[in-house]
């Protein structure tokens, strides 16, 4: 098999990145182990930023997006006893959307299917190779059991936090920076209607919580939980009880519904960052570069931003003009350490550590980010989400 670019990974990166280059006339195959099924059935991000939005209308990806997503002005943030709104848009002149990963992945998918798309799903053994010379390939077995070869101009890893394309970085050239945490998050998706107009984020001495949602009849919490907590632990009555303490059911008059929980699961959180992003001519984008946790709703809008600068340099590239592509690496990172360290700051502000000196700490913090106004915009401008190629 022959092609312009190799893309692995068929996730919200490899999918918008083919999208992207047959709009400029470039041709791609992606690879994907797991089946299309599955990968559109992953329940992950809730929250689209303002850029990725304006990215994906510009695209031509935004016809359903636009119809069945809900706009926000902005979250609640609260900690015992009080609750303060951020209004994004009075502050930063941007708004965020609740727009599902999961609903995302059907919009790429169909628009693969539209243009007639070769993505190859359910192979094995992927591997990345001749990455420094100008005719690098992936090797893979199709679902058939056949080895087969993909030679390209370009390989763009696009494969997760698992996938093989990072460490295809010579380990003398790559650096990583890495955070773990001492807490994971329960997530929760109920069929219920959501408690709330927007998110809330709750400090709470028992540990954080989060009310987020999918639709106006589909509800998403998430809970602060200890690593490793076998998801067996948490009853459908431990859940709701623990959101409801966490949320303050029952201050101002506020109450939190419950409904049928139709998924739980646990998810670990840590930070990591993976550079250059470009080696040879293998690239990064999305999680295959970079990890956040998710406090800050950044991961997939990050992936998307990747991809954004990316195509257009690639396309550059492939037309003999390599300035783009070799400032890839390093223009992609300015975005990337900006949400790494806004990652970072909603997480350890918001999740309660044992230990009291920190917790005056992150009550101050709160207090200072929903009174002033400095604080404020800080924290609307990084969530809203900065300009594409900041
Ligand atoms: P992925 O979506 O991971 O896609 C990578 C693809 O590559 C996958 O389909 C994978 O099967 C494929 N692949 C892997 N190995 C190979 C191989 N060897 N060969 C071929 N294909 C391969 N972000 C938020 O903003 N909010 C959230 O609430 C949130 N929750 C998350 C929960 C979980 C459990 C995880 C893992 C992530 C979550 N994220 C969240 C992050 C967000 O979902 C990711 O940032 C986003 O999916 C990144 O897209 P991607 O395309 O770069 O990677
Ligand atoms: C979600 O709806 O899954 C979600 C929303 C906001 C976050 C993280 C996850 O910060």
């Amino acid at each position: 098999m022959r092609t312009q670019v190799a893309i692995v990974g068929a996730g919200p990166s490899g999918l918008l990145l083919s999208h992207l280059l047959a709009a400029d006339g470039i041709e791609s195959v992606v690879l994907e182990t797991r089946s299309e099924e599955y990968v559109a059935s992953r329940i992950r991000a809730g929250i689209l930023e303002q850029s990725t939005v304006d990215l994906l209308r510009a695209a031509g990806l935004a016809d359903r997006l636009d119809r069945e997503a809900d706009p926000h002005r902005g979250i609640h943030l609260q900690w015992p006893h009080e609750r303060h709104h951020l209004d994004f848009v009075e502050l930063a002149g941007r708004q965020v959307f609740v727009y599902g990963q999961t609903e995302l992945q059907k919009d790429l998918v169909a628009a693969a299917h539209a243009r007639g798309q070769d993505v190859v799903y359910e192979i094995d053994d992927t591997a990345l190779h001749d990455l420094e010379t100008d005719r690098p390939s992936v090797t893979f077995t199709d679902s058939g059991g056949t080895a087969r070869r993909l030679e390209a101009e370009v390989v763009v890893g696009c494969d997760g936090s698992f996938g093989p394309s990072r460490t295809a970085v010579p380990a003398d050239v790559r650096r990583t920076w890495e955070r773990t945490y001492d807490y994971s998050w329960l997530g929760i998706l109920a069929d219920v209607a959501p408690s709330t107009d927007e998110l809330i984020y709750a400090w709470h001495p028992d540990g954080f919580a989060l009310h987020s949602m999918r639709s106006a009849t589909v509800s998403r919490f998430y809970l602060q939980v200890p690593n490793d907590t076998p998801v067996e632990e948490w009853s459908e009555d431990r859940i709701w009880e623990g959101l409801a303490t966490r949320l303050g059911h029952g201050q101002d008059g506020w109450e939190l519904t419950t409904g049928p929980i139709t998924d739980r699961s646990v998810l670990p959180m840590r930070s990591h960052v993976s550079q250059p992003m470009r080696h040879g001519r293998l690239f990064l984008a999305g999680d295959a570069a970079h990890i956040v946790p998710p406090t800050g709703a950044k991961g997939l809008n990050l992936a998307v931003a990747d991809v954004a600068l990316l195509a257009p340099a690639l396309t550059a590239l492939l037309r003999g003009d390599h300035a783009r592509a070799d400032a890839y690496s390093d223009t992609a990172l300015r975005r990337v350490w900006r949400c790494t360290h806004f990652s970072w700051w909603m997480t350890t502000m918001l999740h309660t550590s044992p230990d009291p000196f920190d917790r005056q700490l992150q009550l101050s913090q709160l207090r200072w980010v929903t009174s002033s106004e400095a604080g404020a915009t800080g924290l609307a401008e990084n969530y809203a989400g900065l300009p594409i190629g900041f």
